[in-house]
């Protein structure tokens, strides 16, 4: 096989030599074999980038990769440039021509800038792997971090587009509007897909409008409901807090409630809200001289069955700087009757980051506002979402095309006369 860029001609400080006068060097210590096809198919798209080093005696100095690679290509000629050297000099630049090149560093952001545009095919003939290759254009992308439109809520419409039943796709993720206990409507939202992270904030019992209990026993039941049919592994992040006109220890029950049906208690995170105190209705207690503090945290509960998952090796940096399970974080400003007890951006942005992983699903059964699939979409996560709401499902998309700009689908097409 002869390229035009094979010409021997076209070189001069080397020349075309015969395969069989030419003998490897008997104690090269580089174990070369993994790289011998791709050599070959470097040569074959570009030619030689540069000969073989041989003494005069014909044993190779360096290239016995190149040489194993134009064996395996069929080729009977190689270009080798001849050096004059005695066997310690040879060994020395062998040694050389391999171990220098180890020193050099990449600059990784010019070279994921290079990258990026290069079809995966083709980088794989430059020796570069998919994976290396995304982590590389992992690190180009900015920091993610919430920007305080993240947090803005659209108004629910008065008359929602969205009916019962209705599935909604946003990109990668996935809306229904159903019920989170009903195994039918969970089965057809995840479509297959298995998350391995929950990341949600129930109804606190009947504190809200959107609660659908009488007895307190059958809430806890349905908590339990929501996680317990999810396959191994999982891990539950369970923003969940006290009752307060109830006095009901939510958290507390939660917790009990879990641990019976089989999954295990890792961690109890402290949600501190800056800044929230003084909104709170508790505050109203100090007239009447009756002593109900005012919440100024709430409790995130972390459970989980089977395997605890691992985070991004690139989050170390982050995680050695938020070591505690105290976590200040401010409240989403608004308090409207309408709104869905809304937790920050941040919170959930946190929670994946902790864990799970970029690509993975993330499942939030209780989705309200959409804040879990905002913070899946900063993070490069999959979002599946349930809510029972059809008004708050119009609120999710309206919120998930406002902040990318792109368009939901209902049912497999665009909403007909849509407004958003
Ligand atoms: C506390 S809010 C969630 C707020 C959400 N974390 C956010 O940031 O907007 C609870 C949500 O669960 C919804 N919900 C209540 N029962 C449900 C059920 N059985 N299935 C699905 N959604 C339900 C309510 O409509 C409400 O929007």
């Amino acid at each position: 096989m002869r390229t035009a860029r094979m010409n021997p001609d076209a070189e001069a400080a080397a020349v075309w030599v015969p395969i069989a006068e030419l003998r490897p060097w008997d104690k090269n210590p580089r174990l070369n074999e993994p790289a011998v096809a791709k050599v070959a198919d470097s040569i074959k798209r570009f030619g030689f980038g540069s000969p073989i080093l041989a003494r005069a005696n014909g044993e190779i100095i360096a290239g016995h990769t190149r040489l194993k690679a134009a064996i395996k290509l069929g080729l009977d000629r190689v270009p080798v440039r001849f050096l004059d050297l005695d066997p310690a000099d040879a060994q020395l630049l062998a040694l050389a021509d391999n171990k220098l090149a180890e020193i050099a560093e990449w600059d990784d952001a010019l070279l994921a800038d290079i990258l990026k545009d290069i079809d995966p095919g083709d980088a794989a003939l430059a020796g570069f792997g998919a994976k290396e290759i995304a982590d590389l254009i992992e690190q180009l992308a900015p920091p993610v971090e919430v920007a305080p439109e993240d947090d803005d809520i659209p108004p629910p419409p008065a008359e929602p587009i969205t009916e019962p039943g209705d599935l909604w796709i946003m990109g990668t993720h996935r809306l229904l509007c159903g019920d989170c206990r009903n195994p039918e409507d969970v089965e057809r939202l995840l479509a297959g897909s298995q998350p391995r992270t929950v990341i949600t904030s129930p109804p606190y019992f009947n504190q809200r409008d959107y609660s659908h209990w009488e007895r307190y026993g059958d809430y806890l039941a349905d908590m339990v409901r929501v996680i317990e049919r999810l396959p191994e592994p999982v891990l539950i992040c369970w923003n969940v807090g006290d009752a307060a006109t109830e006095h009901l220890d939510i958290p507390a029950d939660t917790s009990a409630a879990f641990s019976l049906s089989g999954f295990e208690y890792i961690d109890k995170i402290v949600w501190r809200k800056p800044g929230a105190v003084f909104d709170c209705p508790r505050n109203g207690h100090i007239a009447k001289q009756r002593y109900y503090p005012a919440f100024a945290w709430e409790p995130i509960l972390i459970f989980r069955r089977g395997e605890h998952p691992k985070f991004d090796a690139k989050d170390v940096p982050y995680w050695n700087d938020n070591v505690t399970n105290v976590w200040d974080v401010e409240t989403v400003a608004s308090n409207a009757k309408e709104h869905p007890a809304a937790f920050p951006v941040e919170l959930p942005l946190r929670l994946m980051r902790a864990y799970s992983q970029r690509g993975e699903t993330i499942y939030d059964p209780f989705a309200g506002s959409g804040s879990t699939l905002i913070a899946c979409e900063k993070a490069g996560r999959r979002a599946v979402l349930m809510e029972m709401d059809a008004k708050y499902c119009d609120v999710i998309a309206i919120r998930w095309e406002k902040a990318t700009g792109r368009k939901a689908v209902r049912n497999g097409q665009f909403a007909e006369g849509q407004a958003f």
